[in-house]
């Protein structure tokens, strides 16, 4: 690890650096996460086809600008904890879910694939919320933001299952 000049309290101190090369390997999981959804919601926001697609379509193309803003977010604070953000050589795709789906009119494939990449999402930031905890009130702070980000996305496609769900689609 270079060298930095420590601080006496915080997760820059000294006595820390265990729990910093920890929580490191915490936000380069998170990067590669939103760096995955980006690719995922890129492909999904193109593929779907028919009228109710539109809906589906435009929210992703919002989230796409989100979860970059997220991957963009993870990668300054690696490089502010003396990290090193990794080459996409290290990548290794787990988004089974949101593979293109058999049918490009099946929106319920999507829309379940979303769900299940926001539900991951908020699992692994309210594990690093709670990692930092009284160790890294910054970070801690910044995924706190995020992670609101990611319950709204999510609440908003649960709302569109339940529409499907409704008329007896889903
Ligand atoms: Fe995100
Ligand atoms: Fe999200």
């Amino acid at each position: 690890m270079a060298t930095h000049t420590t601080t006496t309290a915080g997760i820059l101190s000294e006595g820390k650096t265990a729990e910093r090369e920890e929580l490191l390997e915490l936000l380069k999981k998170a990067y590669w996460m939103e760096i995955e959804t980006v690719m995922s919601y890129i492909a999904n926001s193109v593929n779907p086809d028919g009228v109710r697609a539109q809906e589906i379509i435009e929210s992703l193309e919002q989230d796409i600008e989100e979860e970059l803003g997220h991957a963009k977010q993870f990668a300054a604070r690696i490089k502010e904890l003396y990290g090193v953000v990794p080459g996409s050589s290290d990548f290794q795709a787990e988004q089974t879910y949101l593979q293109p789906p058999e049918h490009q009119t099946d929106i319920v494939h999507v829309i379940k694939g979303v769900i299940e990449a926001e539900t991951g999402a908020i699992e692994h930031y309210n594990r690093v919320i709670e990692f930092t905890d009284g160790l890294d009130f910054v970070t801690q702070d910044m995924v706190i933001a995020i992670l609101r980000d990611e319950e709204g996305h999510r609440r908003l496609f649960e709302g569109y299952l339940r529409e499907y769900e409704a008329e007896g689609l889903a």
